[in-house]
C-alpha cells in the first residue's frame, strides 16, 4: 500500500511517500518568512503553502520513483494547528482523492507525532507513556492500546518549545530559537542562574512563570552572558519534562516512555532522559530527528493505522483548529 502524506499545519510544508511502513520520501519545505516577524505569521504560513504544495508533492513522488497513480491512499494533517495553513493541506487532498477516486484520511497532528516513534523502527508495547514537547504542545499521555489516549497532563500556559522561542527572541536570537538556545547553552555555565523549576499541581506543565523569570533577569543584568542564560534556561525547562515525567511514571506504573515533538530534538533533553532510563530501569524510545519535528512521514503513518482500522474519511471533513486525542472522530 502506498500513502501519500500532506502536513501543513503550522509553518512546514511536508509531502511523504509510505510503501506500507517503509518511507520512501519524506519532503520538508521550512518557511523562512517568518523570521523576520519572529514567530509564525499565520496569513503568509497559508500563502507559502500554497505556493509550494504542489512542487513539493511532485519531488517527493520523484524521489520516492513513484507517480500519483501508485498512491492507495491520502492521508493529511486535518488540525490541531493554524486554520488558513490546514485548510491548504485538506483542500489540495481532497482534490486529490477526488481526481485519483483514491480514499482520504483526516490526522490529528498529535496521534501523527506518536506514530513519529515507529518511523525509526521503534514498536512500543501497550500500555506506554508519550511526552509530546513542541511548538503548540507540551502533553503527557497514556497510550493503553492502539488509538485510545488519556492525556494526563498538558501545558497550563506556553507549550515548552514556545517558551524556547520566547525566550531566544527576548535575548535577540532568530526564530525559531530552539536550535539557537541550545547552541548558545552547549556554551554557558548550567547552575548558575536561579531559575525556579515550575512546579504545578498533577501532571500539568507550566513555562509562563519561567519565561518571565528570564525576562526579569536580563531586565536586571544588562550585560547577561546569553550563553548562560540560555544554559541555565533550557536546564530548568528541561528538568521541569523529566520530573512530571518521572511523577506520571510512579503514578501509572507504567516504565515504556516515548518522546515526540520538536523539542525533543534537542541533545540535552535526549542526554537527561537517557540518565533517567538509566536511574529507574525504564525504556525509552525516541526517534531519529528527521521524524520529531513536524514531517508529513508522520502523518502517513497514522493515517495508514487508522485507515486499516477504520476505514477512510468523509470527504466533507473540515479541519480543527483544536481537537484533543481523546476527541479524535
Ligand atoms: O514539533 P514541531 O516541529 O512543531 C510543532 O508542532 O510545534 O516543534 C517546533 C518547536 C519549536 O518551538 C522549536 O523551537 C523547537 O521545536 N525546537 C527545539 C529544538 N529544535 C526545535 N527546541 C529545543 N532544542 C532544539 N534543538
Ligand atoms: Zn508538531
Amino acid at each position: 500500500m502506498v500513502t501519500l502524506g500532506i502536513e501543513t499545519s503550522c509553518d512546514e510544508t511536508s509531502v511523504a511517500v509510505l510503501h506500507d511502513s517503509r518511507v520512501l520520501a519524506n519532503i520538508v519545505s521550512s518557511q523562512v518568512a517568518h523570521t523576520k516577524f519572529g514567530g509564525v505569521v499565520p496569513e503568509i504560513a497559508a500563502r507559502n503553502h500554497i505556493k509550494v504544495i504542489v512542487p513539493l508533492t511532485r519531488n517527493a513522488l520523484e524521489v520516492a520513483g513513484k507517480d500519483l497513480y501508485d498512491v492507495d491512499l491520502i492521508s493529511v494533517t486535518r488540525g490541531p494547528g493554524l486554520v488558513g495553513a490546514l485548510l491548504v493541506g485538506l483542500s489540495y487532498a481532497k482534490s486529490l482523492a477526488i481526481s485519483l477516486n483514491k480514499p482520504l484520511i483526516g490526522v490529528n497532528h498529535l496521534e501523527g507525532h506518536i506514530y513519529g516513534l515507529q518511523l525509526g523502527g521503534v514498536l512500543p508495547r501497550h500500555p506506554y507513556l508519550v511526552l509530546i514537547v513542541s511548538g503548540g504542545h507540551t502533553e503527557i499521555v497514556l497510550v493503553g492500546e492502539p488509538f485510545h489516549y488519556r492525556t494526563l497532563g498538558r501545558t497550563l500556559d506556553d507549550a515548552c518549545g514556545e517558551a524556547f522561542d520566547k525566550v531566544a527572541k527576548l535575548m535577540g536570537l532568530p526564530y525559531p530559537g530552539g536550535p539557537y538556545i541550545e547552541k548558545r547553552a552547549a556554551q554557558g555555565k548550567r547552575r548558575t542562574i536561579d531559575f525556579p523549576v515550575p512546579r504545578p499541581e498533577g501532571l500539568s506543565f507550566s513555562y509562563a512563570g519561567l519565561k518571565t523569570a528570564v525576562l526579569y533577569y536580563t531586565r536586571d543584568n544588562p550585560r547577561y552572558d546569553v550563553n548562560d542564560v540560555a544554559a541555565n534556561f533550557q536546564e530548568v525547562a528541561l528538568e521541569h519534562l523529566v520530573e512530571v515525567a518521572t511523577r506520571a511514571m510512579s503514578e501509572t506504573g507504567v516504565k515504556d516512555l516515548g518522546l515526540v515533538g520538536g523539542v525533543t530534538v534537542n541533545k540535552r533533553l535526549r542526554e537527561k532522559f537517557f540518565a533517567l532510563a538509566e536511574k529507574m530501569s525504564m525504556h525509552l524510545r525516541v526517534s531519529p530527528v528527521q521524524f520529531c519535528t513536524d514531517n508529513a512521514a508522520m502523518i502517513a503513518r497514522a493515517g495508514m493505522e487508522r485507515f486499516k482500522r477504520f476505514g477512510p474519511s468523509d470527504l466533507a471533513i473540515d479541519v480543527v483548529a483544536r481537537e484533543r486525542l481523546e476527541d479524535i472522530t
